[in-house]
């Protein structure tokens, strides 16, 4: 993964978890969607963040090691930090080069994070590959590129303003790059020739969350897509780039007259058992 990439994908835990219920909970609809039944063999969450789901998965299933992995030391750290069950470990690893130890893993769990990783045509068979038979992939990722709440960052990195700090991030492996999700059927594609029959449960889902506040589409992405580009700029130029965006995104998710912003979020989702 080269730096543009790292930095697309690298998380601030505390502004990330502003919104920890709702960035959550598709994670826990996955969790709930995979059978208890699975084969022996240890369990993953590739770009586990802070470990909630992978403190979840080691409690379900106490008698197998679970490892949570991540590239981000500060997003580990915060993992770290809470206490644990005694089948987690924590692991710094990159997800692009990653393969685990001999013994197949048993489950492979990822929420939010493999729609930083490019080509999904090689991806999603390499993770099926190395589950153990009879085991499970479960894969949650957002399918949100093309909402406005990306489209607009865009744009305005891309105005003459923006251009010569931002234009950057529009290439690919920046953070605002083209979108490496695809269809569901594309999923169901790649991963069909190694699953059992019948064995892939696929649902995309739109969420309508409720957002409070003045800015609040502006304060949800500052969590994720928007940071890379932030960083990049100087105090007054955030501040100005913060104003304009605010301004756009309110035209794009108006507030109603009780307050509310309604934030159309969707997301796709795969639990594949392995043939
Ligand atoms: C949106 S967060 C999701 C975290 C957690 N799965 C959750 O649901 O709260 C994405 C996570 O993926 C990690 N990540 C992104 N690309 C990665 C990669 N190539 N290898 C390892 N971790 C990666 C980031 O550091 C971040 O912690």
């Amino acid at each position: 993964m080269d730096k543009l990439e790292r930095d697309a994908a690298a998380w601030n835990p505390a502004q990330y978890l502003k919104f920890g219920g709702e960035r959550l909970r598709p994670g826990y609809e996955l969790l709930a969607r995979i059978d208890d039944d699975l084969p022996l063999g240890p369990a993953y969450d590739l770009g586990c963040g802070t470990g909630e789901h992978a403190r979840a998965i080691a409690t379900r299933w106490p008698d197998r090691g679970v490892t949570g992995l991540d590239h981000s030391a500060d997003m580990l750290k915060k993992a770290a930090a809470a206490p644990k069950p005694t089948n987690l470990s924590w692991q710094q690893a990159d997800v692009a080069g990653w393969s685990p130890p001999p013994t197949p893993p048993a489950l492979i769990f990822s929420n939010a994070t493999l729609h930083w990783l490019p080509d999904h045509g090689a991806l999603f068979p390499r993770l099926m590959q190395m589950i153990a038979p009879g085991g499970t992939l479960a894969v949650q990722m957002p399918g949100n590129f093309r909402a406005p709440s990306h489209t607009l960052i865009r744009d305005l990195a891309l105005t003459p303003k923006y251009r010569p700090k931002l234009g950057v991030l529009t290439e690919p492996g920046g953070s605002l790059r083209d979108d490496l999700v695809q269809t569901p059927d594309f999923y169901y594609g790649a991963l069909a020739p190694l699953a059992a029959a019948g064995g892939i449960d696929l649902w995309q889902t739109t969420y309508m969350t409720a957002l409070t506040g003045e800015r609040p589409v502006l304060e949800w992405i500052k969590g994720s897509i928007l940071r890379p580009a932030l960083d990049r700029l100087d105090q007054s130029e955030r501040t100005a780039f913060e104003d304009e965006l605010a301004a756009r995104l309110a035209g794009a998710y108006p507030r109603r007259a009780d307050g509310i912003t309604l934030f159309p979020f969707r997301r796709i989702f795969m639990v594949a058992r392995r043939g």
